[in-house]
């Protein structure tokens, strides 16, 4: 059976869910289900990142010990995802037993091979990153990312000697051209190793931080907190035990934006090679959420919470939104507006109107009962199956180099095809000739197909709506696809009255939406 393996990146417990982490997780998760409709054994990982500075400095601010901190927000991820109905799973936590043992052996691994030293390092260090800056990089010695003043620190620490790679994880890249994908996030990995690669300093000694797994090899001193977070990928399918890292790691595919590129790019192979692991087989990167009106923050008031976008709209609404309006791979402007205006046309008037529509005209024309379906040789017939082949086809293609917009559009397409055919074949006319009832059947059949299909291909993209069409419809839920045309609708078959999918939204943001 294929195989394929989805990650997203375990968050930081130090903020709550936001519209980032979201759009993430539900890459993963449509992918996820996108596979498995596809008979593909798909799993997908997802979790939390608890270790470091960042964290504990966030517990001292509340006043509660780390453990107790990132047990309360970790369960916040994982509780959000729930609601969500984000299916991964497995839920890591980087302070869970097996995930530590997993970093101390890695770690033991690495060091007992030669590739770990101890030295004397002194540089500018940002609390916000965790990591050290050279004087290149800061700008006006603050951290060009977080804008504070980075401190000057020099310590004794543990070194993982990365440079020693550089050469081997180039000839990767040169072999293997969709390692890291889209291209540009590929050039500019290489082109970060056009300088030479510099050892990575692994440790945080214990006087300055306690937070951390303890390298196995010093109790004086904690790892890194990247040290520790990226081998969650591994630990996990550890975990779940039997031949599962076999069988998964080879078609591991992660999902992270650009903002963590360098650890996943540069780290982490490197990382791999050391301790004698295959490396993962894809990197995917997207772009960032750029809020309309400035910074996504706090004090702006501007913060999207998928609860709060699931509880006003509904969870497909804002899955299609996020999934339809950015490509992949570059950045996006989140507006409300958008929102507003993408959603209603798309899915309350196209696709929510043509289903209420078509299931009325099947109410009070036939009881609700579906008609033979004919021979489909007519031109307008043969057309729309046409048109939902070719949709079916161009989603697999699109979904292949993770253009979710494009696939999503491909679908969209198809259900046009279906308004005109419904415009094209007037059975609302038509019916108003006796001897032409058995034709009227017959056109509602194959809206009622199109409707299907077009259900079934929504599905892992928008699992709720999936789920609807198929219960309007009468037919058994499924989360596999069968991309063929007719057949779907037994002799007797009855389908449901009408019923809103989608209701249009009708706020706008100056009324408080
Ligand atoms: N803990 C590390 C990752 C370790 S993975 C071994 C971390 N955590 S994070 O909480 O900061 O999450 C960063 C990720 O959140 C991004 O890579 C992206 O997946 C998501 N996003 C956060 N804000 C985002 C946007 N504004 N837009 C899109 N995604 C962003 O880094």
């Amino acid at each position: 059976m294929d195989r394929i393996y989805f990650t997203t990146p375990i968050y930081y417990v130090n903020a709550q869910p936001h519209l980032g982490h979201t759009y993430t997780t539900i890459l993963a998760d449509t992918l996820k289900r996108y596979h498995r409709s596809r008979g593909r054994d798909a799993y997908f990982l997802t979790g939390t990142d608890e270790h470091g500075d960042k964290i504990a400095q966030a517990a001292a601010k509340d006043n509660v010990d780390p453990k107790a901190y990132a047990d309360r927000i970790s369960a916040l991820f994982r509780s959000t995802w729930d609601t969500c109905g984000i299916a991964y799973d497995h839920f890591i936590r980087t302070t869970d037993d097996y995930h530590k043992a997993t970093v101390s052996r890695i770690l033991q691994q690495i060091y007992d091979a030669g590739d770990i030293y101890f030295g004397e390092y002194g540089g500018f260090y940002c609390y916000g990153c965790e990591r050290f800056y050279t004087e290149k990089e800061l700008q006006d010695g603050k951290c060009p990312d977080h804008r504070t003043e980075a401190a000057y620190i020099e310590e004794k620490n543990y070194f993982f000697r990365m440079g020693k790679y550089q050469d081997r994880l180039l000839k990767h890249l040169n072999e293997k051209p969709g390692f890291v994908t889209p291209q540009r996030y590929r050039t500019e990995v290489l082109s970060l190793l056009r300088e030479p690669l510099e050892d990575l300093c692994i440790s945080r000694p214990k006087s300055r931080l306690q937070w951390g797994i303890p390298l196995p090899f010093d109790g004086d001193y904690v790892t890194y907190v990247w040290f520790d977070a990226l081998i969650n990928y591994v630990s996990a399918l550890e975990h779940k035990g039997g031949d599962s890292f076999d069988a998964y790691w080879p078609c591991c595919n992660h999902i992270i934006a650009k903002d963590i590129l360098k650890p996943h790019a540069i780290f982490w192979p490197t990382m791999l090679m050391a301790a004698g692991l295959p490396l993962y087989d894809r990197l995917n990167v997207h772009g960032y959420w750029i809020m309309d009106k400035g910074k996504m923050s706090k004090s702006l008031g501007n913060v999207i919470r998928p609860l709060d976008m699931k509880e006003r709209y509904g969870m497909d609404a804002f899955r299609y939104y996020l999934l339809r309006e950015m490509v992949f791979g570059q950045d996006a402007t989140f507006s409300m507006e958008a929102f507003v205006n993408r959603v209603n046309a798309d899915l309350a008037n196209n696709f929510g109107n043509l289903v209420s529509r078509v299931l009325a005209m099947q109410k009070r024309y036939f009881g609700g009962m579906v008609q033979p379906m004919g021979d489909g040789a007519r031109a307008e017939d043969r057309e729309l199956k046409e048109a939902f082949m070719a949709a079916a086809a161009s989603v697999d293609r699109h979904m292949e180099e993770m253009a979710f917009h494009r696939a999503l559009e491909s679908i969209f397409e198809a259900v046009d095809k279906t308004n005109q055919y419904i415009v094209q074949t007037a059975p609302f006319t038509l019916v108003k000739e006796p001897d032409q009832k058995p034709r009227v059947g017959e056109i509602l059949h194959h809206v009622l197909e199109s409707v299907r299909l077009t259900g079934d291909l929504l599905a892992p993209f928008l699992p709720e709506t999936g789920a609807a069409v198929r219960d309007l419809l009468g037919l058994p839920a499924t989360d596999s696809l069968r991309a063929e045309w007719g057949g779907s609708f037994p002799e007797g078959h009855e389908v449901q009255p009408p019923r809103i999918l989608f209701p249009r939204i009708e706020e706008t943001e100056d009324d408080g939406g």
